[in-house]
């Protein structure tokens, strides 16, 4: 793969694809965590005096109709304050486009055109056509075989990655190809049925699989306790069981939590119980673990080489039901492990239990990262190897 670092940009007509699908409210940009990571490949490529254009797409909008609900306005804004040059948001930009070296063109929402999502040859020609080097930085977005992630990186004079892409791979890269052991993973969220495959893929590779959550809930039925009205999935019960049978047959673990945090409703207000995991009632909720299986978790966080965290183990949202989630996080913080954290939900546990700076490496991935955790190859780094070194 070519590395944009590596290019002379003077003069050239450089065309960015970032992840810039973050998250707005009321016009404005509530978690900037993608823009702050997108941001050092734009300031490269204006320093390396290129006539920079970014492309990204934001939400899910219907193709080959505008709709100001998922315009990149509110990111232009963002980008406007941030970087010390003009910042222009084009609107009509497919049949060409004028860019000029030190200001920032930003493309309207790519999900406005017909043909991104189906990766539609003609559209992905046109892009290609707007530019002499096309930059593949977006991460988040590299799982997608789309017209602004893949096709046009086929019909650029060159495409190569940005330096945020190469980052990611290299630290991903670094925790799951050859980690230092004892590898361990933790996989929490509300349901097994969405991250199966990643569960399988992980309990393969892994010396200890932390489930979490309504993941966790579906392996404490699999072990032959009462669940209550908790959210699990009964019809995954012997998955769960296969599961941990092959990661014991491996001599790699998946613990059950030994101790939970139960209560009769989910709401901001509801009391919190804890209770043995063999004591939950028919008309109880599982909402966090307790302390003596976060005080058991952290003894294996601390002594892992490698840590990989998706998902919280908790409703870390309602305090009375984060303390699981917030141990967690402090034994990643205090682990001498190389860290990674990716998805949503485990970026805002990190914000809100202040843990950043302590992880070595923060995903801007979420689908994406979930993606090469389960070994799956990302279409927009298979196109970039496809183009060479
Ligand atoms: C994400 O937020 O995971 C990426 O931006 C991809 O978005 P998508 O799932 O709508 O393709």
């Amino acid at each position: 793969i070519i590395n944009m670092s590596e290019l002379d940009l003077q003069g050239k007509r450089v065309l960015i694809r970032e992840d810039l699908n973050v998250p707005v409210s009321d016009g404005v940009v509530t978690s900037d965590a993608r823009l702050r990571a997108a941001l050092p490949t734009i300031k490269l490529a204006l320093e390396k005096g290129a006539a920079v254009m970014v492309m990204s797409h934001l939400g899910r909008p219907t193709e080959g109709e505008f709709n100001s609900e998922f315009s990149l306005q509110p990111v232009v804004d963002y980008l406007t304050k941030a970087l010390s040059c003009p910042v222009r948001l084009a609107g009509d930009y497919l049949d060409g486009v004028e860019a000029n070296v030190g200001e920032v063109v930003v493309f309207e929402n790519v999900r406005f055109n017909v043909g991104e999502k189906k990766n539609d040859e003609a559209l992905a020609k046109k892009l290609a056509a707007l530019c002499d080097v096309y930059v593949m930085d977006a991460f988040g977005t590299a799982h997608r075989a789309q017209a602004s992630t893949h096709g046009v990186g086929l019909h650029a004079p060159i495409a190569c990655a940005g330096p945020l892409l190469a980052g990611e791979l290299e630290a991903l890269g670094k925790a799951m190809d050859n980690p230092a052991r004892p590898l361990v993973a933790i996989v929490g969220g509300s349901k097994v049925s969405t991250k199966l495959t990643v569960l399988e893929s992980l309990s393969t590779i892994v010396d200890q699989l932390v489930v979490g959550g309504g993941i966790a809930n579906t392996f404490i039925a699999a072990a032959g306790h009462e669940v209550g009205k908790s959210l699990y999935e009964a019809d995954l019960i012997e998955e769960a069981k296969r599961l941990v049978a092959n990661a014991k047959s491996r001599g790699a673990d998946i613990p059950v939590p030994t101790d939970v945090v139960v209560a009769g409703e989910f709401s901001p207000t509801a009391s919190a119980t804890l209770k043995g995991v063999s004591e939950v009632s028919a008309d109880e909720m599982i909402f966090d673990i307790g302390p003596d299986s976060s005080q058991a978790l952290a003894e294996i966080l601390k002594n892992a080489g490698t840590i990989v965290w998706n998902g919280p183990v908790g409703v870390f949202e309602f305090d009375q039901f984060g303390e699981g989630t917030k141990r967690i996080a402090q034994a990643i913080a205090d682990s001498n492990a190389f860290s990674i954290a990716g998805g949503g939900d485990t970026l805002a546990a990190v914000d809100k239990y202040g843990i950043a700076d302590k992880i070595s490496y923060i995903s801007t991935g979420g689908g994406a990262f979930l993606e090469f955790l389960e070994g799956k190859e990302l279409p927009a780094v298979a196109m970039l190897e496809s183009r060479g070194k």
